[in-house]
C-alpha cells in the first residue's frame, strides 16, 4: 500500500474530522474517543452531505443533513438506510496520521 503522511494525530480534533483533498474530491479523515482514524470520502451516500461536519460516536459518524448514520469502518449506512460511501484506508503510526487511498469502488 501507498502510505501518504498527512498530518499529526493532534491536528484532528477528539470525535472531529479533517479534510483532504483527492483525485476524486474531498476526503473526510476521522478521530474517534479511543483515536483510532477512519477515512471516508465527504459525501454522504444519502444526498452527498458533509460526512466531515457530523458527530463522530464509537465507530459511526452520522450526517449532519439528516442524520443517517453511516459506519467508519465501513462506510455502510446503518440499517434501515442503505447506502455505501466510498471508504480508503488510514492508520496511526508514531502519532502520524497515514492515509492509503483507495481508488477502486469499494461496493461494486
Ligand atoms: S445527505 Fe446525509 S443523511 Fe441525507
Amino acid at each position: 500500500m501507498n502510505w501518504l503522511d498527512i498530518c499529526a494525530l493532534e491536528d484532528i480534533n477528539p470525535l472531529g474530522a479533517r479534510i483532504v483533498a483527492g483525485p476524486a474530491g474531498a476526503i473526510a479523515v476521522f478521530r474517534t474517543s479511543d483515536d483510532q482514524v477512519f477515512a471516508l470520502d465527504d459525501r454522504c451516500p444519502h444526498k452527498g452531505g458533509p460526512l466531515s461536519q457530523g458527530i463522530v460516536y464509537g465507530r459511526l459518524v452520522a450526517c449532519p443533513l439528516h442524520n443517517w448514520q453511516i459506519s467508519l469502518e465501513s462506510g455502510d449506512a446503518v440499517a434501515p438506510d442503505n447506502g455505501c460511501a466510498h471508504r480508503h484506508d488510514a492508520k496511526v503510526e508514531n502519532g502520524r496520521v497515514l492515509l492509503s487511498l483507495n481508488l477502486q469502488t469499494a461496493h461494486p
